[in-house]
């Protein structure tokens, strides 16, 4: 095979520096339960709605029906949360279960507790006479002790507690208690425990949202796909349940994955959290349109004002009303928001154009900086539309073999009109598995063809990102984890190639035709910012079964010995299905090796399936 790669001259065109990003979407748990540290689910009793009975599931007692009972209550301090958790002790002394009677919560199929780490629990209680209770993190087994201090008093009006844990034994598989070993009544709400060392100090799990920064993202989308749409309106995100004290936010069931979540991770953290990787912010809004029902176009004001008070919330100064309460939440500088999404695969609803064109209008009048996009995909001949919109949204996910195809895709697209934001691709179903290789190749081939349509593709993300082991709704996904472990997927590897293209110049790249059925090839040059030097990246996919010798001649570039020079491959023998475990994190993994006597023109060998 051959391979010419042009880098004569300095007139190469640049790569957008957002073309890489990331999607993420509460889906899987990614992130109550993942990305948001939070420990403690369910905190506010209110999983079941604010109806009593509630749901109070994984809460669970300690002890048996004589000795202790619980009941829902919508008695709380917090306005949009009423629901609070009663809990009786009836047992006294001797007559009580070793280490008391009382309430459990196991977290998110386990909260994972490591000695020499501080653990912050934070709750409300109330009570109708003196308590002495013991608060501990107990191990899998129910039977050691963590941590554990007492809470004693009266508390006759609703009183917040502060407890830090400095655990003397580790476990990921621990849970919160509370228990007395006297009769007592007592009322708990807004349990919380988090642990300490949150990514940057903002409540994000510390080794997952790592993942994601490693990836050096340009752009995170959220806070989904489906989950913004909801399969009915009524339960689909509302943002302004989302911010303000935690304590209050109401929570929401969301109804097309099927969980509950408290919305510890709300509009407020994820503009922090695009802060924190140093990616640009895309809000997705509902636009009065769900799974099932949906908002004429002549009723839909409401939802209108919903978003421009988002956009206000992220980048109003501080003495707006939305502004003003970002900075009561600690942010006084507005968010870098550039970019909203006007709703989630809605373009074939009944009412997605004329509502997007209300929305449109009135973003632009009040925030005409803010670039708009629509659902409405330009690539797709049936969904034609001629709205004005500054992208469109395209989503892919399919076979490994038509991903591959997909390289072309945006190659006859014409080069005016909106830009593309690929914001959700994957290989799925046979090819992919819970993410194999193949589907990363594939997907690798796809991306390539993005680069070099990068004049009208300005943005891509793979998606899902996340995944709970536990809780797998939809797969593969970027990131798989559990309460103590993370792995990425060989797609996840993936995109580590790609990281470094955004911003960087883009090279002619071509393959001689022979070659072209089973490899895909990009290049790109730039200056490395830690060094200053230039370097130049040449990346090929060979989708074949077969090694593939290559010659890859570089036009314009004196490459020789002087130049430290390296290759880095994503292979696995001959089992393109291999996927990445618990077992095996890094099975699948890019390995560097030095390239011996670079030079301009060279002979390199393609692995088969690499
Ligand atoms: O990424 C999973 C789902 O796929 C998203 O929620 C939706 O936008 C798409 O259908």
């Amino acid at each position: 095979a051959y391979l010419k790669v042009d880098a004569s001259g300095d007139h190469h065109p640049t790569i957008p520096s957002t073309l890489f990003g990331v999607f993420f979407e509460e889906i899987n748990h990614a992130g109550a339960g993942g990305l948001w540290a939070e420990l403690v689910r369910n905190r506010g009793f209110e999983a079941g709605g604010g109806v009593a009975p509630s749901n109070i599931y994984p809460w669970n007692v300690i002890g048996d029906e004589r000795a202790v009972k619980v009941a829902t209550e919508p008695t709380s301090c917090f306005a949009n949360n009423k629901m609070a958790l009663r809990m009786d002790v009836m047992c006294d002394g001797a007559s009580c279960p070793a280490g008391g009677a009382g309430i459990v919560n196991p977290g998110y199929w386990g909260m994972n507790i490591q000695q020499g780490k501080s653990y912050k629990l934070v709750f409300y209680l109330r009570s109708i006479g003196p308590v002495d209770l013991t608060v501990a993190l107990i191990g899998f087994n129910r039977t050691k002790k963590l941590a554990a201090q007492n809470v004693g008093g009266v508390f006759t009006g609703w009183t917040k507690r502060e407890v830090v844990f400095k655990p003397i034994m580790s476990d990921p598989n621990a849970s919160l208690a509370i228990t007395s070993s006297h009769k007592t009544v007592v009322w708990f709400d807004q349990i919380s425990l988090m642990p300490l060392d949150t990514y940057k100090g903002h409540g994000f799990r510390a080794d997952l949202a790592q993942m994601v920064a490693d990836l050096k993202p340009g752009f995170i989308r959220f806070p989904g796909g489906c989950f913004v749409e909801g399969a009915w309106l009524r339960n689909a995100v509302r943002w302004k349940e989302t911010v303000g004290p935690w304590e209050n936010r109401p929570g929401h069931f969301g109804d097309v994955w099927n969980y509950w979540t408290d919305d510890g991770m709300g509009l407020y953290e994820f503009y922090q959290f695009a802060e924190d990787i140093g990616a640009l912010p895309i809000w997705v809004f509902n636009n009065g349109i769900s799974h099932t029902d949906e908002v004429d176009t002549t009723m839909i004001g409401p939802f209108i004002q919903e978003a421009l008070d988002g956009i206000q919330f992220a980048v109003g100064p501080v003495n707006s009303k939305w502004g003003g309460l970002r900075a009561t939440m600690g942010h006084p500088k507005p968010f870098d928001l550039r970019y909203v999404a006007v709703g989630n695969e809605d373009c074939g609803k009944e009412h997605y154009r004329g509502n997007y064109l209300k929305f449109y209008y009135a973003i632009k009048s009040v925030f005409p900086n803010i670039k708009v996009i629509s659902n409405c995909d330009y690539t797709d001949p049936s969904t034609p539309t001629q709205d004005p919109a500054d992208y469109y949204d395209y989503h892919k996910y399919t076979t490994a073999s038509d991903m591959f195809r997909l390289r072309h895709q945006f190659d006859t697209v014409p080069r005016t009109g909106p830009k593309a934001f690929v914001s959700e691709y994957a290989v799925w179903r046979e090819d992919a598995g819970l993410g194999s290789l193949k589907a990363a190749l594939a997907e690798a081939g796809f991306l390539m063809g993005l680069e070099k349509n990068s004049d009208i593709v300005e943005m891509a993300a793979y998606a899902p990102l996340f995944v709970n082991a536990n809780d797998r709704k939809w797969s593969p996904d970027a990131i798989n984890f559990d309460s103590y472990r993370a792995y990425g997927t060989p797609s996840y590897w993936m995109q580590t190639f790609f990281s470094q293209s955004n911003g960087a110049a883009l090279l002619n790249a071509t393959l001689d035709d022979r070659s072209s059925a089973h490899l895909a090839a990009s290049a790109i040059i730039r200056a490395d910012p830690a060094t200053g030097n230039s370097y130049l990246r040449v990346k090929v996919v060979n989708v074949a079964d077969d090694p593939i010798d290559i010659k890859i001649d570089i036009i314009g570039a004196n490459i020789d010995s002087r130049f430290a020079s390296k290759k880095t491959e994503i292979t696995y023998g001959g089992d393109v299905m291999a996927e990445n475990t618990f077992e095996e994190p890094l099975k699948i993994k890019p390995v560097e090796t030095e390239l011996k006597n670079p030079s301009s023109k060279m002979g390199v060998k393609l692995s088969a399936h690499s």
